[in-house]
């Protein structure tokens, strides 16, 4: 009999996560309620994007984050679009936002038993120059999500290692519209069809190469590094006899970057260094989520001595170094980290 997903070339990501929650029987279909909502301040946040040179949406917004980001006026609009779908949704608890100090507590009435937290707009130093950004999600079940009555007790409870992340994925806004996503059985990619309004299956069960041949890196750090990543990316510029050097491709947006590796293979890093002990991306919302999406295409994501899936998180926005990609090439960066630390 039919499975629902004949080879057509409209399989929507609405008809893909349908059929993936009948492999989960208990499930009631609020994760597909959920990725709905998420899936629409997607679709709302690239058509600002898309328009923002024309409608004035470029440069700042005035405000900073509990980061210390400047926010842009496109960072501030799709925090606002992603809160107001996803709640209304009403499968969701809590929320955590990069562009948010707290976490918000949703009204009981209005209550779910998941929690979300993400980076609205992710590279948002590249918006004015029309270069690829993205948003980025990762999701969590909580199992006494009616206990929670502050934002303490929310925080606690979203607070979870990204090994127990439920779906996580990303959208980037290139010269197509992709959205990027794991429910914990694969990585599946969609390309939004503008003529349509919907995301279309387009990368089904996406596999990261064991190894790849590009490195991607901020290298204006390298004074920075500390010195056994200093080692390990010398390594791939002069390589021993006979192997031939690793290209350097950096774009400054996490999802390309990420996106480029999962595709291509390589490695993506964003190690401390002396200004930043802990790197400068934030694990809930930027390390975890492309982690998971990582290890489901069967690649690796590291610290440099441990599995970013495994770290229990102490705050909300705490950094991590990031270190993720081929396999092979995050077993050799940790090589040289373990030899060191
Ligand atoms: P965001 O725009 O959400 O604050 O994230 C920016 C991050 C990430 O997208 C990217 O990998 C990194 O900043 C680039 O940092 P540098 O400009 O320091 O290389
Ligand atoms: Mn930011
Ligand atoms: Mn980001
Ligand atoms: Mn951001």
């Amino acid at each position: 009999p039919p499975t629902g997903l004949e080879e057509t070339d409209s399989v929507t990501l609405t008809r893909f996560v349908l059929h993936e929650q009948r492999k989960h029987p208990e499930s009631q279909g609020d994760l597909t309620l959920l990725l709905t909502s998420v899936q629409l301040a997607c679709k709302v946040t690239d058509s600002c994007v898309r328009k923002a040179g024309i409608a004035k949406l470029y440069g700042l917004a005035g405000g900073g984050n509990v980061s210390g980001d400047l926010q842009q006026k496109l960072d501030v609009i799709s925090n606002e679009t992603f809160k107001v779908n996803i709640e209304s949704s009403q499968k969701v608890a809590v929320m955590v936002s990069e562009e948010e100090e707290l976490p918000i507590v949703v009204e009981k009435h209005n209550r779910g038993k998941y929690g979300i937290a993400f980076d609205p707009l992710d590279g948002s130093s590249n918006i004015d120059s029309n270069v690829t950004i993205g948003s980025i999600f990762s999701i969590f079940h909580l199992p006494d999500a009616e206990d929670i009555h502050t934002t303490d007790d929310a925080a606690r409870q979203i607070m979870q290692p990204g090994r127990k992340i439920v779906a996580a994925g990303y959208a980037m806004y290139g010269s197509a519209t992709n959205l990027v996503l794991s429910f914990g059985n694969g990585v599946h990619g969609f390309t939004l069809d503008p003529s349509l309004g919907e995301f279309v299956l387009t990368h089904p069960n996406i596999r990261i190469p064991r190894r790849g041949k590009i490195y991607s890196v901020n290298e204006g750090n390298c004074k920075n590094w500390d010195k056994s990543v200093a080692q390990y990316i010398h390594s791939l510029k002069f390589p021993s006899e006979g192997k031939s050097p690793y290209s350097l491709r950096y774009i400054g947006s996490m999802v390309a970057d990420v996106h480029r590796t999962l595709l291509y293979g390589g490695i993506f890093c964003y190690p401390a260094d002396k200004k930043n002990p802990n790197g400068k991306l934030r694990l809930l919302y930027e390390g975890a989520p492309m982690a998971f999406i990582m290890e489901q295409a069967g690649g690796k994501a590291s610290t440099g001595t441990e599995n970013i899936l495994d770290i229990q998180p102490h705050s909300i926005h705490q950094r991590t170094p990031v270190f993720m990609g081929s396999y092979e090439d995050v077993c050799d960066l940790e090589s040289f980290c373990k030899s060191t630390s």
